[in-house]
């Protein structure tokens, strides 16, 4: 083609050179978008105290591209970084306080916890949360370690790795007198990381289980920030449907399945990306691999024969990139 056009033989050259550049450029960037996205769950939670700052540093060292937050509230109204409502599984709450709890409350139950006393993260100032010990639970060389403000997890984070921010039993902490979107997403103005794609090496992405706090975040408040729906079960065939990926689609980019669900019935993926949502299940660690020989081996089949965009670890060194 570039012959017949009878250019003279240093024309020929570089148009020649123009179209390896841009097919060259095709290939990479093609390639850039298919690549699978790595969630360090909790950061490095598998090798290190779960929200830690030790957890989030290894997550970053271990080549995680976003790092995990589930956010709570201080009584005093400041975004921590914790999984439970409730601090007595993963800090010395009870030692340090040991009559600041309430009894069971049923509809604030926290992840495998039967007691009935429960020191509530709401109940507890800042300045309290920060005198308890969040890493000994884990492995007595982590004694000290602190839970940190989703503040310190951004000036940590920023610019080595993407943030994942949840929000956390947002309707509980809403009767509580707390609005938590609004909280997450100031916090995410405040540090003009607000706007898709404010901070190149820094991206956010918002989840919830809540599909009402992700349409408040859409709808009301406008983010244009990407959230993703997780999803822990479908009983009615709610969202699993082309209607139901359809309605989704309507305050959120993504859907956050558990691994399971996939597992059963990999066409939600397929249902998921015709309806132009990612997909991201959660959470893929050693010693609950399944079937699988190994971790690698489970994330690898999710990733390259289920086809989805990304997933939750609490291994990232286990990430099988291609
Ligand atoms: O956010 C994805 C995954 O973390 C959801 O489960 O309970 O660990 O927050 P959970
Ligand atoms: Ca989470």
């Amino acid at each position: 083609m570039v012959r017949s056009l009878g250019w003279n033989p240093i024309t020929r050259f570089f148009a020649a050179m123009i179209i390896v550049l841009v097919v060259a450029l095709t290939a990479f960037t093609s390639a850039q978008n298919n690549r699978k996205i790595l969630i360090a769950h909790r950061g490095a939670s598998g090798y290190a105290p779960e929200h830690t700052v030790e957890s989030y540093k290894l997550a970053i060292e271990q080549g995680a591209d976003y790092v995990e937050q589930d956010l709570q509230i201080t009584k005093d109204g400041v975004l921590v970084c914790l999984h439970d409502l409730t601090l007595e599984r993963t800090t010395n709450v009870k030692e340090i306080f040991p009559d600041r709890f309430k009894t069971d409350v049923s509809e604030d139950q926290p992840q495998g916890s039967r007691s009935s006393k429960h020191w509530y993260v709401s109940d507890f100032t800042l300045a309290e949360i920060k005198q308890l010990d969040a890493g000994s639970w884990f492995n007595e060389k982590f004694r000290g370690s602190k839970i940190p403000t989703f503040q310190e997890a951004i000036d940590l984070v920023r610019g080595k790795a993407g943030l994942y921010p949840e929000t956390k039993a947002p309707e509980v902490y809403g009767k509580r007198g707390f609005n938590m979107e609004k909280l997450v997403l100031d916090a995410l103005k405040k540090n003009k990381l607000d706007k898709p794609g404010a901070d190149r090496k820094t991206p956010i992405i918002i989840q919830s289980f809540s599909s009402e706090s992700l349409r408040k975040m859409r709808l009301e408040m406008k983010t244009k920030l990407p959230l993703v729906f997780l999803i822990n079960s479908d009983p009615q065939n709610k969202w699993f449907s082309t209607e139901g990926m359809k309605s989704i689609k309507a305050f959120a980019d993504g859907i956050g399945p558990g691994k399971g669900l996939i597992e059963r019935n990999p066409e939600i993926v397929k249902l998921a990306h015709d309806a132009g949502l990612t997909v991201t299940p959660y959470t893929f660690r050693i010693g609950s691999q399944g079937k699988y020989k190994d971790v690698r081996e489970e994330m690898s089949q999710f990733l390259y024969t289920y086809g989805v965009d990304a997933l939750f670890t609490d291994n990232p060194d286990q990430f099988p990139r291609k």
